[in-house]
């Protein structure tokens, strides 16, 4: 296969933190100078919200660029897939108006080599997180981690067998028969039906087939021909089974790593990464925070920022701008742009303060603890910045911004190390401005 030079660069996008950092907000926007837009990791655990000229959309598995004419969708071999989520997505764009399809010039493309998930992952997801004596992570409670077990454990089942009725057949004979056992010996659950769920499942595959294809080869495909790919990344690089706060993660590769493997288009083809992160910090589920907020500081940005889970609802730790988090996550990411989302957020803070350094024994560090209990000894220490206390909302020239809202944003630029491309002054389409550099690397 030829490599033709590209005329607009591919670009990896990501959650440069814990999650929820507007990723779909971002997507939405740059979809418009991309042909196609991948997810790379992840299942219907992300829950990214776009809203354009008031309209909102939560998506889940599918990437943000179908909502824009002329963009592909593609879910790669790196995702988990619910077959009964997915298809509750598309109907959901559908009713919606939107025009999604399938086959050979359809929106939206999935990878064959994609796994799925089934009804006993999530079996024994909420067995294992709600067992006396285990050590609870908090999860989305979608079946992630169980479908990445099989996947690794090469005990999964692929979309291109969900296709096969008689593979289907007997490997959720086989996989009932296993994780039913399991279940009930050790949570004492009730078993699944494997009858049942083949009948469910064979008839969704009916409905999927139309939207399989190899991505792999869709995608280097389309990048040869001059066509640029966003990658989309779902949770946060802090989130990564690899690189995250682990245990507290989820079970797959959400950094730029992932990009590659999870949808088979190698690194040099890939232009640049850019990084999202909020203004300040949030997590969802359990997992150290060193800068988390437990007064009513916290509580203001939870409110400004309307932290609460776009799927779940659960509300969202807040804290302050962590920068050697931001540091680590570029790092591991070789993240060139940052996009800084929900400035409007601290608006009405009369000071800012930005953790610039871990304390660790009395020392001032950047280094991470590799072990998440190293985290309770983190003193973080901070610079406080003065806040701008005047809106920024909607505001879509730099220039605009309040001066020390500029100051702020530089302070993150220099001490980050990535160049800010993007800024968010809130959750609509138009509220977003770009820097000159990014618009014209973007081209
Ligand atoms: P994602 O998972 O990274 O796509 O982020 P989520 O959609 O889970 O959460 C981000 C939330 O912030 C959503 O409700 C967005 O609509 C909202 N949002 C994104 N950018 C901005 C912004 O600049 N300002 C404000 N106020 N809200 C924003
Ligand atoms: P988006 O793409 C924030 C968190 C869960 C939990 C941990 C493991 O919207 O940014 P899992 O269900 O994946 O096994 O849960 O990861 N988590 C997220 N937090 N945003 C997400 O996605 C997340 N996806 C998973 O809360 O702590
Ligand atoms: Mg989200």
């Amino acid at each position: 296969m030829s490599q033709a030079k590209q005329s607009r660069p591919s670009a990896v996008i990501l959650g440069a933190q814990w999650g929820d950092e507007g990723k779909g907000k971002i997507v939405d926007v740059l979809s418009e100078k991309f042909d196609i837009v991948a997810r790379y990791a992840g299942g219907h655990n992300a829950g990214h919200t776009v809203i354009i000229h008031g309209r909102k959309f939560v998506l889940q598995l599918i990437p943000c660029g179908v909502l824009r004419p002329g963009c592909r969708g593609v879910i790669g071999n790196g995702v988990v897939l619910d077959p009964m989520a997915f298809l509750a997505e598309v109907k959901k764009l559908r009713d919606a108006g939107l025009p999604v399809e399938g086959g050979a010039n359809g929106q939206l493309v999935v990878s064959n080599r994609a796994q799925v998930i089934l009804p006993y992952h999530r079996m024994i997801e909420l067995a294992a997180e709600t067992a006396p004596g285990r050590q609870t992570i908090g999860t989305t409670r979608r079946g992630i981690g169980p479908a990445y077990e099989d996947k690794i454990h090469r005990n999964g089942l692929r979309v291109i067998d969900l296709l096969n009725p008689s593979i289907l057949r007997t490997h959720i004979n086989n996989a009932c028969h296993e994780k039913n056992t399991i279940a009930h010996a050790l949570f004492g659950t009730e078993p699944l039906d494997p009858k049942q769920m083949y009948e469910d499942y064979a008839r969704a595959a009916e409905q999927i087939a139309p939207f399989v294809a190899d991505t792999a080869v869709l995608l280097n495909d389309a990048i040869t021909a001059g066509q640029n790919v966003l990658f989309e990344g779902a949770q946060g690089a802090l989130l990564d089974i690899d690189h995250g706060t682990y245990p507290f993660v989820t079970s797959s590769s959400s950094t730029a790593g992932g990009a590659v493997t999870g949808t088979g288009v190698g690194p040099t083809r890939i232009g640049t990464v850019i990084g999202v992160t909020k203004a300040y910090v949030t997590r969802v589920g359990e997992g150290p925070f060193p800068t988390e907020i437990d007064d009513h500081a916290g509580e203001l940005l939870r409110a400004r920022g309307q932290e609460y889970g776009a799927v779940t609802g659960r509300p969202r730790r807040c804290g302050w701008l962590d920068l050697p988090l931001l540091r680590y996550s570029n790092m591991i990411n070789s993240t060139e742009w940052l996009v800084v989302t929900k400035m409007d957020v601290m608006d009405e803070c009369a000071e800012i303060p930005v953790c610039t350094g871990y304390k660790i024994d009395g020392k001032v560090t950047d280094v991470i603890p590799a072990d998440v209990r190293g985290f309770k000894s983190i003193q973080p220490v901070y610079t406080t910045l003065p806040g701008w206390k005047s809106s920024t909302e909607g505001i879509t020239e730099y220039d605009k911004l309040p001066k020390k809202a500029q100051a702020y944003l530089e302070f993150i630029e220099n001490e980050s190390g990535a160049k800010i491309g993007m800024i968010s002054t809130g959750p609509d389409r138009v509220q977003t401005m770009l820097q000159p550099g990014f618009a014209e690397m973007l081209g």
